[in-house]
């Protein structure tokens, strides 16, 4: 079997920190299980308008485009807060969520159980708590024209688009129908029907999509009811699917619930390339927390479990996965806690390096 290609994009704040930790693991199946990875590494971000003047240079962008997967730290910081919008580390993860039709972003939102005391619910609320959200990742507002900022009269008026077409609706949710029918066999699909023609039309599409899927239990309801719900008592929903913005803000939601943004991987996936791959990148939910970068306190564990997701959607391993995410379970279980998941009575936090340390500590034992 030839070898398998990961571009690696730390990108900027703990983005390298973390990602040097997933870089030992990615050696670690290589060494150990046989997985033999052709890494190449490049800039994205912030860094990248440092030496480029732009946060996604053309040639990364090739390269994201052939590569078997993509894996992305973080991207972002206080340096870059005055830059014109065209070029600020953002837009770089746009563009390549756009351009390599990134369309389907999948986000588990899980409590461990040595954290389930980490939320802000109750524990009997989040205990267990395994939920997916898919949000749709490459059009709605996000990317909706007309979009500007245009003089009206005397004044400015600041314009942007929610805008889906059927086919777009109908892709998304049929990878929502696949994941349910692979876990719970339930799907909540979330809009404004109500207030939205946008909202209106994903209904409808997710409906007829949903008469391919009899075994999936399919129901609805308008997003802001979906928001309230998801804090009352998650464990109703077993994959929810959302279009770009709803789902920005339902997935920070639904991480929260679970006391640990910190540990939150995704997964954004496009359609089959021609080796049956599908287009895919992989990056931490977490942001690049520049208040904590340099200093070995960033937690690895979200950046981990995104190769963790790599293994499993990309590579066809989902006993390897399972294996790193059981790594990860074990030395939680152990008690190791990174600065962001302290509160427990006398306990030290270890370092980022510490925390993988640990997990190749588990993975050896595994092996
Ligand atoms: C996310 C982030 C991004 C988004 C930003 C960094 C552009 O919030 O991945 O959820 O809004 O999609
Ligand atoms: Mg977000």
């Amino acid at each position: 079997m030839s070898n398998l290609s990961l571009l690696i994009l730390p990108g900027d704040g703990i983005g390298p920190e973390v990602m040097a930790e997933v870089s030992r693991i990615i050696d670690w199946f290589g060494a150990h299980r046989g997985l033999k990875f052709d890494v190449s590494e490049d800039l994205v971000g912030g860094c990248a308008y440092d030496k480029h003047g732009a946060p996604l240079h053309d040639d990364t962008m090739a390269r994201a485009q052939e590569v078997d997967a993509v894996l992305l730290g973080a991207v972002g910081g206080p340096k870059y807060d005055d830059l014109d919008f065209s070029v600020k580390p953002e837009r770089g993860l746009l563009r390549l969520r756009k351009e390599m039709d990134l369309f389907a972003n999948l986000r588990p939102a899980q409590c461990f159980d040595a954290l389930a005391d980490f939320s802000s619910l109750k524990k009997d609320v989040v205990a267990g708590l395994d939920i997916m959200i898919v949000r749709e990742l490459t059009s709605g507002v996000y990317f909706g024209e007309p979009r500007g900022i245009f003089e009206e009269g005397n004044e400015r008026v600041g314009i942007n688009t929610q805008r889906y077409t059927e086919s777009e609706i109908d892709r998304v949710a049929r990878a929502a129908f696949d994941l349910a029918m692979k876990r719970g066999r339930k799907l909540c699909s979330m809009e404004k029907a109500n207030v939205m023609e946008s909202g209106i039309l994903w209904r409808e599409v997710v409906t007829r999509v949903g008469a391919d899927y009899p075994e999936v239990e399919l129901s609805h309801m308008y997003a802001d009811a979906g928001a309230m719900q998801l804090t009352r008592w998650p464990k109703q929903f077993d994959v929810i699917v959302t279009d770009n913005l709803f789902g920005d803000l339902l997935s920070d939601l639904a991480a929260m619930l679970t006391g640990s943004l910190g540990m939150l991987p995704s997964a954004s996936l496009g359609a089959p390339m021609a080796n049956g791959r599908p287009k895919a990148l992989y990056e931490p939910v977490h942001g690049s927390a520049p208040d904590i970068a340099g200093q070995g306190k960033a937690n690895p564990i979200a950046c981990i479990l995104s190769f963790a997701m790599a293994l499993r959607y990309s590579f066809d391993a989902a006993g390897e996965a399972e294996r790193l995410e059981q790594a990860v379970n074990a030395v939680l279980a152990d008690g190791l806690r990174t600065a962001d998941l302290l509160g427990e009575e006398g306990v030290q936090p270890v370092t980022t390096s510490e925390m993988g340390d640990a997990i190749l500590a588990r993975l050896d034992a595994s092996d």
